[in-house]
C-alpha cells in the first residue's frame, strides 16, 4: 500500500498529495479553511462533504452533526485523518446564500406554506407558519445540477436531450425535495401550498418542458404560465400531498424570479418609475411604473461570480471582495481574514475602479503598464483578458438597461429607485460599480434589495395576484433588436 494519498479540495478544484493519516486539519489549514473553535469539534465551522472516498463518521461527529449531515458525507475536517484518497466539498468555500428576513406585509391564511427560490447556483426555502407568517425554518444549498455546467446556456446543453432534460429535472425536484424534507418536523400544521420561483431554463427543466426554444436566437420560452403540481408527482412525501406552484416566466430568459421581485418592490403599484436588476450570468433586468412595465435579459457572462477571470472565484474564504485607493496604494479586504488566494465578483469591480482612478487602466480598458497583468495584491493580479471579460459583462447590462429605458422614453435620472437583487447585486460596491459604468445612476438612487425572488414567493404564497402583473409586462428581446450589439460595443468602453 502506498504511502500517499491523494486530495481532491472541491469547489476550488486543488489536487494534493499527503502522507497517509495526515490530519486534515493540517492539510486545510494550509488553504486558508478556518478552525473558530481550535479544531474542538464544537464549532461545526470546518464542515467538510465527502464526494468520494471513505471518512467514517468519529462518535464526536455523531454527537454535533445531525444523522442527515452524516448521511449526507458531511465531516469535522479537525477531527479527520486522512487514511484513503478523498474528493472533499469545503463548506467555507461555498458562496453565501441569501435568504430573506425582510418584514412583509400579508393576509393571514390556515396552515404552512414553502417558498422556494430556485437559482442557477443555490436554492433557497422557507418554511412559515400562514397564520402568524412567522419563518419556522430556511434551508438551503448548492443546486445540484452544478455538476452539469456552472451557468444557464451549459445546462441547457445537456437538456437538449431527453436523457439529459430527464436527469436535471430529477436532480432538482429531488434536491428541492430533501430542502422541504428537513423542515417538515418544524411545520405546525399541514403544508398546503408550495410556491417555486426561478429563471426560465430552471422552470423549464424543473416542470419538464422542452428547453429547445431557448437554446437558440429568439430564445422563446416553449411554455410561460403557471405550472402546478401535486407534491407526490414530483416524488416529494410531504402529509396531505399539497399543490406545488412555479410561478410564469415573463419571457424569454426573463423568469418568475424577476415577476417574484416586482411583487417584492411593488414596482407594478408604484406611480413612479422604478428599475430592478439581477446581476448574474443572465442580467435580467425590468423597468417600469403601474402604467407600463418592461423587461429584458442579456448575456453578461460568468465575471460578476469570478468566472473566466484568471485567478477569479466565489465570494468565499480567501476572495479578495473589497479594493480601495488610500494614498495612491490598492488597500485590500480578504474573506474570512486569510491570506488571497483569488478575487471574487465585488473584488473585481473595485479593483477595476481602483485602477481606472490609478490611470492603470485606461477608459478602453487597456493595462497602461505595458505589462501583462495589473497586481491587485500578491499573489492576485489581474490580466488584460480579465479586464476585457468584466467590460463584456458590464457592457452587456449596461447596454440592456438603456435599451430599456429609451423603450420607455426615460434616462437614468427618471429613475427614482433601482433595486439590486442576487448576491452580487447586494455585496457590489455601488461607487465602484458606477465608476466602470455597470450602473449609471447616482449612488442614492441604487438600493441592494436582498434576495427579493425569495420575498415574491412568499408574497405569492400569501396570496397576493401576480397574473394581472405578468400580462402586464411586456418583453423586450435584446438579441432580435439590431440595435444592441451597437450599444453593446458603445458600453463595453468605461467611463
Ligand atoms: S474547528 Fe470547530 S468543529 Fe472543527
Amino acid at each position: 500500500m502506498s504511502d500517499l494519498v491523494s486530495i481532491e479540495l472541491r469547489p476550488q478544484g486543488e489536487r494534493l498529495e499527503v502522507r497517509r493519516g495526515t490530519p486534515l486539519r493540517e492539510v486545510l489549514f494550509a488553504y486558508g479553511v478556518e478552525f473558530p473553535c481550535g479544531g474542538r469539534g464544537r464549532c461545526r465551522r470546518c464542515r467538510v462533504k465527502v464526494l468520494s472516498g471513505s471518512l467514517p463518521p468519529t462518535p464526536e461527529e455523531r454527537s454535533v452533526l445531525a444523522p442527515e449531515e452524516l448521511a449526507d458525507g458531511w465531516r469535522l475536517s479537525c477531527r479527520a485523518l486522512a487514511q484513503s484518497d478523498l474528493a472533499l466539498e469545503v463548506a467555507q468555500w461555498e458562496a453565501p446564500i441569501l435568504a430573506d428576513d425582510s418584514p412583509f406585509e400579508f393576509m393571514p391564511g390556515e396552515g404552512c406554506g414553502v417558498a422556494v427560490d430556485l437559482g442557477t447556483t443555490t436554492l433557497v426555502a422557507q418554511l412559515l407558519d400562514l397564520k402568524s407568517g412567522a419563518v419556522l425554518g430556511v434551508r438551503s444549498g448548492l443546486n445540484p445540477q452544478a455538476g452539469y455546467g456552472a451557468d444557464i446556456m451549459s445546462r441547457i446543453q445537456v437538456g437538449l436531450s431527453a436523457e439529459g432534460g430527464r436527469k436535471l429535472g430529477e436532480l432538482i425536484r429531488s434536491g428541492i425535495g430533501r430542502l422541504i424534507q428537513d423542515m417538515l418536523p418544524a411545520a405546525r400544521d399541514p403544508i398546503g401550498r408550495v410556491v417555486i420561483v426561478g429563471n426560465t431554463a430552471m422552470h423549464h427543466l424543473f416542470c419538464g418542458v422542452d428547453v429547445e426554444p431557448l437554446s437558440h436566437v429568439p430564445f422563446e420560452t416553449a411554455r410561460d404560465g403557471l405550472m402546478t403540481f401535486r407534491a407526490a408527482e414530483l416524488g416529494w412525501r410531504i402529509a396531505g400531498d399539497p399543490r406545488v406552484e412555479f410561478l410564469p416566466c415573463l419571457g424569454g430568459f426573463v423568469g418568475s424570479d424577476i415577476l417574484a421581485g416586482m411583487l417584492a418592490t411593488r414596482m407594478h403599484e408604484s406611480s413612479e418609475l422604478l428599475g430592478l436588476i439581477d446581476l448574474g450570468t443572465n442580467g435580467e433586468i425590468v423597468f417600469g411604473t403601474r402604467e407600463r412595465i418592461l423587461c429584458a435579459s442579456t448575456a453578461a457572462g460568468p465575471a460578476f461570480e469570478g468566472g473566466r477571470i484568471k485567478m477569479g472565484m466565489q465570494a468565499a474564504t480567501g476572495a479578495i471582495s473589497e479594493v480601495s485607493v488610500v494614498e495612491g496604494q490598492l488597500r485590500c479586504r480578504v474573506l474570512g481574514g486569510a491570506a488571497p488566494r483569488g478575487i471574487c465578483g465585488s473584488g473585481l469591480v473595485d479593483a477595476v475602479a481602483a485602477g481606472l482612478e490609478l490611470g492603470l487602466i485606461s477608459p478602453a480598458g487597456r493595462l497602461c503598464s505595458g505589462e501583462s497583468c495589473f497586481t491587485v495584491c500578491p499573489p492576485v493580479a489581474l490580466t488584460q483578458r480579465d479586464v476585457r471579460e468584466l467590460q463584456l459583462a458590464k457592457g452587456a447590462i449596461a447596454a440592456g438597461v438603456r435599451m430599456v429605458l429609451d423603450l420607455l422614453g426615460a434616462s437614468a435620472g427618471d429613475v427614482q429607485r433601482l433595486y439590486l437583487a442576487g448576491a452580487f447585486g447586494n455585496y457590489v460596491n455601488r461607487a465602484s460599480a458606477r465608476r466602470i459604468g455597470l450602473i449609471q445612476f447616482p449612488e442614492e438612487q441604487v438600493q441592494p434589495a436582498g434576495n427579493t425572488a425569495l420575498l415574491g414567493a412568499k408574497l405569492a404564497l400569501f396570496g397576493t395576484p401576480f397574473e394581472h402583473v405578468r400580462q402586464r409586462v411586456e418583453h423586450l428581446s435584446l438579441a432580435a433588436d439590431p440595435r444592441f450589439q451597437e450599444i453593446y460595443v458603445e458600453e463595453m468602453a468605461f467611463p
